[in-house]
Parts: structure tokens; sequence; C-alpha cells
């Protein structure tokens, strides 16, 4: 149930299903260059390849979890990765979080555009009612996706997120699909 089975086509990039073929050496570095991802959530370096692949087929079996492979529209080069996790279909609620991992590919709109295709997934797919996440404060490109997105920032959690002998704090960003609907439009718009 958590293969997507959907592709979506958005102005710079593709959302195609995740495969286990997508686990190669681009993806591993891009996981290990920390200086390019120093605040990605969750992940702690250096990742090896079963990491990534062990992290892979727990997402393929946990059916609140839909990961795609972001590919670069023109030429379908997989770019990086976006994720919709612990979604609750009870209450229509769910995490997003993503990265553009080629770094020649960044600061050209792939990152917006991931996630808006990410949470019209969600919102026109999955027929949630409201997307969320948290975004480490000093991230200045994932916030201002989130806006540009139109994603609202609802609040700070202070300290939420460990690096090395700290903690950073985060901002709460949060759409509802009615905010993303007259954004972006409906899903006969699309
Ligand atoms: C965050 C990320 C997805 C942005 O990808 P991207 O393809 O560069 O994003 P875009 O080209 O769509 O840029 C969107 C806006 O953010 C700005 N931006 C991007 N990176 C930035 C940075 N490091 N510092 C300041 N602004 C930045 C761009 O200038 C653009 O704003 P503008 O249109 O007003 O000029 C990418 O940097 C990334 O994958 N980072 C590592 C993973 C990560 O942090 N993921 C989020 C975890 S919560």
């Amino acid at each position: 149930m958590s293969d997507p089975n959907v592709t979506l086509t958005g102005e710079k990039v593709i959302l195609r299903p995740f495969a286990t073929g997508d686990v190669g050496d681009a993806y591993l570095g891009w996981m290990n260059d920390r200086a390019a991802n120093p605040y990605l959530l969750g992940a702690r370096t250096p990742v090896a390849r079963d990491d990534l692949v062990r992290y892979v087929e727990a997402s393929a079996a946990d059916e609140r979890s839909f990961l795609f492979a972001v590919c670069d529209r023109e030429s379908g080069v997989h770019i990086g990765n976006a994720r919709l996790y612990d979604v609750s279909v009870a209450d229509r609620h769910g995490i997003y979080g993503w990265l553009i991992g080629d770094v020649a590919f960044r600061g050209r709109g792939a990152g917006t555009d991931a996630l808006v295709q990410l949470l019209r997934f969600g919102f026109h797919h999955l027929d949630l009612h409201r997307i969320w996440g948290m975004v480490a404060v000093a991230n200045a490109g994932a916030t201002r996706c989130s806006e540009k997105a139109g994603m609202v920032r609802e609040g700070i959690l202070r300290e939420v997120i460990r690096r090395g002998d700290g903690f950073l704090d985060a901002a709460l960003f949060a759409m509802l699909r009615p905010e993303f609907d007259r954004r972006h439009g409906g899903p006969d718009q699309w």
C-alpha cells in the first residue's frame, strides 16, 4: 500500500515511485555530503549502502510512508527524494520531507517544484487535509521553499534537532488542503 503508484509531473521535476535500483552511488554520495546537507533531519553520517537499502525497504513495507524519486524533468536524472510519512488516514494528515541531493540541480526551482508535487500527491491522491513538518530555522533553503510553496509557519519548536553537542530550533510548517487548492489549483486544474 505504500507504493505511491503514481507519477507526478511538475514544471521542473517528475516524482516517480522510488525503486530499489535508485540506491546507487549518487544517492549514497548525497547522504554522506554533510556540508551540502547540514540540516537533513533524522540522517546521521556516515551512511552505508546497506543503511539506505534498509531505509528504502522499511519505507516500502510501511503503509504510512510514500517515497518518491525526484527526477529532473528534462533529462530524467534522479536528483533527489521526496517522502510523505506518518500518514494517518483516520486523521488525514502526514509529514513531508525532501531533498535535492545533486547540488548541480539546486537553485533552479527544483526544490520548490518537488515540494509542490509532494503536497499535490498528499492532498489530491491521498485526500489528506493537513501536511506538516519541521525545518531547522537555520535551513534557509528549505524555509524559503516551504514559504514559496505556500506553507504556513505555525510556530517554533525549541531545540528539537540534535546536532553534535547541541540542539537546533525548528520552525513548524503546515498547509491545509483548501490553502493548497487556492494557491496551486484543485485536482481538475492539474
Ligand atoms: C532545501 C532544498 C530542497 C532547496 O532546493 P533548491 O532546488 O535549491 O530550491 P529552489 O531552487 O526551489 O529555491 C527556492 C528558494 O530558496 C532559496 N534558497 C535555496 N537554497 C538556499 C540557501 N541555501 N540559502 C538561502 N536561500 C536559498 C532560493 O534562492 C529560492 O528563493 P527565491 O526564489 O526567492 O530566489 C535543497 O537545498 C536541499 O535539498 N537541501 C538539503 C536537504 C534539506 O535540507 N531538506 C529539507 C529538510 S527539512
